[in-house]
């Protein structure tokens, strides 16, 4: 079987939303987002009342697969599984963990937070059922815009900023039936936990399972490096949390969609939690002179190492990014966040739309049952987007033989089709010339 690396260094057979990120996330580094290559195709796989279709992602903790759920009269709805991984599913302390923080995050019915609809077993595997978001995670915008020569819009990044504290703010004061507050924190506010959906909404990912997400992490120290940057300083020593952690964490992820460089970086795990707990958080403005005074001021509130002296609550964050933004020159709507972000992925739209359509049903009993590690490797994997279509027009383009050579070598140095990358990237320049 091809495999694809990950960017945090796991391994995906199914090659994600079909992309391939090439290169690390080190500060000014480039990440390279290129299309994949196919796999040989695999059938899909009952699971319970769902059929898996596609595998989206492989954590630590979960695997993230596209399913449909049937209805009567030939009803089907796109949904996503997250399957526990085996192994976790046989230690009681991280299923009984996993099932309390699910149990919560499904009480969360916010537009700015992905619906839980379903927590389930089947055979021995725990999973979550999860509204299917078509779109992309931050961890996959910013790089995309990037490889397409666009700095990430200031505006676009302090909308989306905006929405995930209205979702941030939701669960921090999410209370149960009787009123009492389920002191919800997400502890995870990270790029890839962060997606904007074709449409312009945005949704945090993730909600509330990191505490057990956590306890699987610790036995995985270094595959974690990228995630580290964005913890609070409380995080880092261990103290009781408050939402104001998740405060800060948006914090560092919106430092880095501004400035182009990560805040917190080291050599190691240690030394990554060291420079967050020393907090040394140089002004935005040192790597970018065009951020606005009330941005950066903005920023360096939210990432203040003292929580007392943050933002009390994302509310108040939030009120400050939408001031900002209904005063600057240019206010994006969703319907903006939406054409910029379908400019961005036009040439993966098609493939994900194809994906999407119904596939013919499983050969293997629909009854519930154990399924087993084999079953979910027969799981297809992402079509190869037709090329050739009609109506294609031939536009000559402005590339010397210098140029080419260095194009094949690249393509030739990842093992990638040359015809293919080169595609993508005239489809880019003729879009944006
Ligand atoms: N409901 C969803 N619809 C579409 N893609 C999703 C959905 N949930 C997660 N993803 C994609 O899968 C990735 C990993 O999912 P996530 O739930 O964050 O798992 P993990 O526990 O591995 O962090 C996300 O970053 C996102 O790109
Ligand atoms: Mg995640």
């Amino acid at each position: 079987m091809q495999r694809a690396m990950l960017p945090d260094g796991m391994w995906d057979g199914w090659g994600g939303l079909g992309s391939l990120c090439l290169g690390s996330r080190g500060p000014g580094s480039a990440i390279l987002l290129l299309p994949m290559s196919p796999v040989a195709p695999r059938a899909p796989v009952s699971f319970g009342q769902y059929t898996l279709i596609d595998r989206l992602a492989v954590g630590g903790m979960a695997e993230l697969f596209l399913a449909h759920q049937a209805g009567p009269d030939g009803f089907e709805k796109p949904v996503v599984i997250k399957r526990i991984r085996p192994h976790l599913s046989r230690q009681p302390a991280f299923v009984r963990m996993f099932l309390n923080e699910a149990r919560l995050a499904a009480q969360l019915n916010h537009p700015n937070i992905v619906q839980i609809h379903d927590l389930g077993k089947v055979g021995d595997s725990y999973y979550i059922g999860m509204e299917y978001l078509f779109g992309r995670d931050m961890r996959r915008v910013v790089p995309k815009a990037e490889t397409l020569g666009i700095p990430f819009p200031m505006v676009y990044a302090l909308k989306i900023a905006s929405s995930v504290c209205e979702g941030l703010y939701y669960a921090h004061q999410k209370v149960d039936l009787y009123g009492a507050p389920l002191n919800i924190v997400h502890r995870d506010v990270t790029p890839e936990n962060i997606f904007v959906c074709f449409d312009g909404t945005v949704k945090v990912l993730d909600f509330g399972i990191a505490k057990a997400a956590n306890r699987v992490e610790q036995t995985r120290a270094g595959e974690l490096r990228g995630k580290l940057s964005y913890l609070s300083p409380e995080q880092c020593l261990g103290k009781p949390l408050d939402h104001r952690s998740d405060i800060f964490s948006l914090g560092s992820v919106l430092y880095e969609w501004l400035t182009g460089f990560k805040l917190f970086t080291g050599e190691s795990d240690v030394a990554v939690m060291r420079s967050i707990v020393e907090g040394k958080v140089y002004a935005p403005s040192y790597f970018r002179a065009d951020i606005p005074e009330p941005v950066e001021a903005m920023l360096m509130k939210a990432l203040e190492r003292d929580r007392d002296k943050r933002y009390p609550t994302a509310w108040h964050f939030q009120q400050d990014l939408d001031r900002f933004l209904n005063a600057y020159e240019f206010t994006p709507t969703h319907l903006h966040l939406s054409n910029f972000l379908k400019q961005l992925f036009l040439d993966e739209l098609e493939e994900e739309q194809q994906r999407l359509r119904p596939k013919p049903a499983p050969a293997a009993p629909a009854a519930p049952g154990p399924t087993t590690e084999t079953e979910m490797e027969s799981v297809p994997p992402v079509e190869e987007p037709a090329s050739g279509s009609a109506g294609e027009r031939i536009v000559p383009v402005p590339v010397s033989a210098s140029q080419w050579e260095a194009l094949e070598a690249l393509a030739r140095k990842h093992n990638l089709p040359v015809g293919k990358m080169v595609g993508d990237i005239l489809s880019a320049w003729l879009k944006y010339r």
